[in-house]
């Protein structure tokens, strides 16, 4: 994928947690109950987040990624000694009411002559709370969400359901991920892709298929 090829692209869709909404955020009553499990607590929920979406997948049990969510924020909890019920209040608005990573919202109203869509794992409530709170609901076309088929991303289903909906060819499609495990999916379905790495990660041992990695959505 070369970044001369984007112009001719006409849909822009976006992965949410990780590339336009935040994944973490670390307030002072947080840090004070958690303390030197802080980092740990935060870094085991998002991995098992993600793990238990794919399990699921696999075994064809799918529940809303705000239960998934909560869950693995459980077993994060029980991981790391920690029994504080008010880490789930502190800890569960991350998604259930998102905030905006810096420089998306440049970002979209840069972009306004595209279409611009959001296809998630998060439920259509989270993404909904989110594009509204953060006041990028002009910004956005069409909000996909999982929920709809009940699988989740990586599976080949849900970029398919985004082509299904929009009724376009994968050749008008351009999408992006900060999340390799999406980048790699997306474009061996066969979207053309965007890995946003922003925190200069490596590359992971997963196929790729037409990729372009940039440092932020600004370079474009
Ligand atoms: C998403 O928003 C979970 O980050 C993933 O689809």
């Amino acid at each position: 994928m070369k970044k001369e090829n984007i112009s001719s692209k006409s849909i822009f869709v976006f992965d949410a947690f990780g590339t336009l909404f935040k994944t973490s955020e670390i307030e002072a009553e947080l840090q004070n109950i958690a303390k030197d499990k802080t980092d740990n607590l935060l870094s085991i929920w998002r991995k098992k987040q993600l793990e238990y979406t794919w399990l699921r997948n696999q075994m064809n049990k799918y529940a809303p990624f705000s239960q998934v969510t909560k869950e693995a924020l459980g077993y994060s909890m029980r991981v790391n000694g920690l029994k504080n019920p008010r880490i789930f209040d502190l800890l569960l608005p991350i998604y259930d009411s998102p905030n905006l990573i810096g420089g998306v919202r440049e970002a979209l109203n840069s972009f306004q002559e595209k279409t611009i869509c959001i296809l998630s794992n998060g439920t259509r409530s989270m993404l909904e709370n989110g594009v509204q709170k953060t006041g990028i609901v002009n910004l956005v076309n069409h909000i996909f969400s999982v929920d709809d088929i009940g699988i989740y991303k990586p599976r080949k289903e849900v970029y398919q359901m985004t082509l299904d909906q929009l009724n376009v060819p994968a050749s008008e499609v351009l999408f992006f991920s900060s999340n390799q495990w999406d980048v790699s999916g997306a474009s061996i379905f066969g979207l053309d892709a965007v890995w946003v790495n922003r925190n200069n990660e490596v590359r992971e041992g997963l196929p790729f298929g037409n990729v372009l990695e940039i440092r932020d959505l600004d370079e474009l």
